[in-house]
């Protein structure tokens, strides 16, 4: 078997990682070689710590193999697209991997927001595309959600399942809708606990606790937004709330003024709290 992972920032790094960590050959394509050799140093950092804390043997660098050329995917089984979050992009790189790849090629996207039927689209094979969303940080969060677009395949949908499986993950089914599963019910219920830090004047310590406590989350709602990223999240909410038009879609103001201040979270060294 052999994976493809176009762009190696946060996402692609991680999930190039998964692949060889499972021993998979990988092929890393980043759009300057300083960035490819960038991604290579991450995995090969991370995968090096995982073997100094005795979580792995050993592992295979070779495994991978980074490029600028798309070309360089040609022999992948899948690919998995975790380029910049914008359509134009994505729809333009499915074109282009329609065109170099095997017709039997599966080709995968990251998409956290985007419609996976509308990237799936810019191709005349709409039915190979799927979305494979992975959590960040991929290597350590267990979910990928396996997203079937309208003409997704069976067959498509399956590798894409299988892959997630090979890479240690917990694969669930789900459609695409908005936010898929996870974010659409995380982003409209992280900013209710944000609008109830205003409404019920509790601190964000004493919400944390609240919900640590009392609901068995892990993690505190105000330790979750700063780990995650003010301004991501706002992101995130801002494209749900586009698609959906619910009021709890909207980020509520205090973090769009947080996210305008540099509050960004751990990230920054400052949102709810100060790192
Ligand atoms: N960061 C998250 O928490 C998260 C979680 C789940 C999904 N996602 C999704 O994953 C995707 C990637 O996000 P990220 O946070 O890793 O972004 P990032 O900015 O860290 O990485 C994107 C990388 O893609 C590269 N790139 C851009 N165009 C390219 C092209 N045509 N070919 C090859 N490389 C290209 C960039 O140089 C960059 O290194 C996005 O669609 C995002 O929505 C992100």
């Amino acid at each position: 078997m052999k994976v493809g992972v176009v762009g190696l920032g946060t996402m692609g790094a991680g999930i190039a990682q998964l692949c060889v960590e499972a021993g998979i050959d990988t092929v890393g394509r980043e759009v300057t070689a300083d960035l490819g050799a960038k991604g290579r140093d991450r995995i090969v950092h991370f995968l090096t710590r995982k073997v100094e804390k005795g979580q792995i043997e050993s592992f295979d660098i070779d495994r991978l193999t980074v490029t600028t050329e798309l070309a360089g995917l040609a022999e992948c089984d899948v690919v998995v697209e975790a380029i910049v979050e914008e359509l134009g992009p994505k729809r333009e790189l499915f074109a282009e991997l329609e065109r170099i790849c095997r017709p039997d090629t599966v080709l995968a996207t990251n998409t956290s927001a985007l419609s996976v039927t509308e990237i799936a689209a810019a191709t005349s094979s709409p039915e190979r595309v799927v979305g494979m969303h992975f959590f960040n940080p991929a290597p350590l969060m267990p979910l990928v959600e396996i997203v079937r677009a309208e003409l997704t395949s069976d067959a498509a949908f399956d590798t894409a399942y299988a892959l997630g499986e090979t890479l240690g993950k917990h694969p669930i089914r789900c459609h695409d809708t908005p936010g898929f599963v996870v974010n659409r019910v995380l982003i409209p219920l992280l900013n209710d606990c944000v609008r109830v830090l205003d409404e019920a004047r509790v601190g964000a310590e004493d919400l944390d606790a609240g919900m640590r406590h009392g609901a068995g989350w892990p993690m505190g709602p105000c330790e979750l937004l700063d780990l995650v990223g003010i301004d991501v999240h706002v992101h995130a909410s801002d494209a749900l709330y586009d698609k959906l038009r619910e009021p709890r879609m909207a980020a509520p103001p205090r973090l769009v003024a947080m996210a305008n201040a540099g509050l960004l979270g751990r990230k920054s060294g400052r949102g709810f709290y100060t790192y």
